[in-house]
């Protein structure tokens, strides 16, 4: 994909210069309250970021993440990510992330909007999904006003940070979208 500019933001991919926008968000306490992961070393970020910065864009499988850059500010405020399951599946997962300085102004929903296009409209995917844990309201309510759907309560199926949590799942059908789409589009 090629950088896709919406109001405030472009959404591209990411490169080894985003390091310390990337660490920021990364390893803040917040960002990670509802994620089974550790902070990542600066090491760790370098050697993602790296991997990223290369990653094929028509690779069929794997997880593929953009940065959202905020344009007024000039830098990385966060990111949205994609993992892709085998083509013959047409399916993909999608996650994110945001700074929390820049956490209730609708930059998430901006970008993940950007996101579905990407997985629908460019890589032609029947399905996607994506998880979160069941305590994580501003997550699952972005997945809501993309117009997702709750499909399932999934009964402590994440060890996150000691003890076992619930997730829920939401999915988006690809005609689902386009429906959305024209909708948006007669408004
Ligand atoms: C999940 C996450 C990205 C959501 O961020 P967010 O800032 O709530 O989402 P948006 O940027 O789309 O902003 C939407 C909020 O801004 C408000 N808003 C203000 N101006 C807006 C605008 N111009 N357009 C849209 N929404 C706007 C909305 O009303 C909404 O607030 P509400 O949820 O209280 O109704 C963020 O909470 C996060 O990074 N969490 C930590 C990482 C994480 O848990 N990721 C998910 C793992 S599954």
């Amino acid at each position: 994909m090629e950088a896709v500019v919406t109001k405030r933001l472009i959404i591209r991919r990411v490169t080894e210069t985003d390091l310390l926008d990337f660490l920021a968000y990364q390893t803040h306490p917040e960002i990670l309250r509802y994620m089974p992961t550790e902070p990542l070393t600066e090491e760790q970020a370098m050697g993602f970021l790296a991997r990223q910065a290369v990653v094929e864009i028509g690779d069929e499988v794997g997880y593929i993440v953009f940065a959202i850059h905020h344009i007024d500010d000039a830098k990385m405020i966060g990111e949205v990510g994609i993992n892709l399951l085998p083509r013959v599946q047409s399916k993909g997962e999608i996650g994110w992330s945001l700074h929390p300085n820049y956490q209730g102004r609708g930059y998430a929903t901006e970008a993940a909007q950007v996101l579905l296009t990407y997985g629908f409209a460019h890589r032609k995917l029947h399905r996607i999904t994506s998880i979160c844990d069941t305590r994580n309201t501003a997550s699952f309510r972005l997945m809501e006003r993309l117009g997702m759907r709750r499909e399932g309560h999934l009964r402590q199926s994440q060890f996150i940070k000691g003890s076992w949590q619930d997730e829920y799942i939401y999915a988006l059908l690809h005609d689902e979208w386009l429906a959305q789409q024209s909708v948006t589009a007669d408004e």
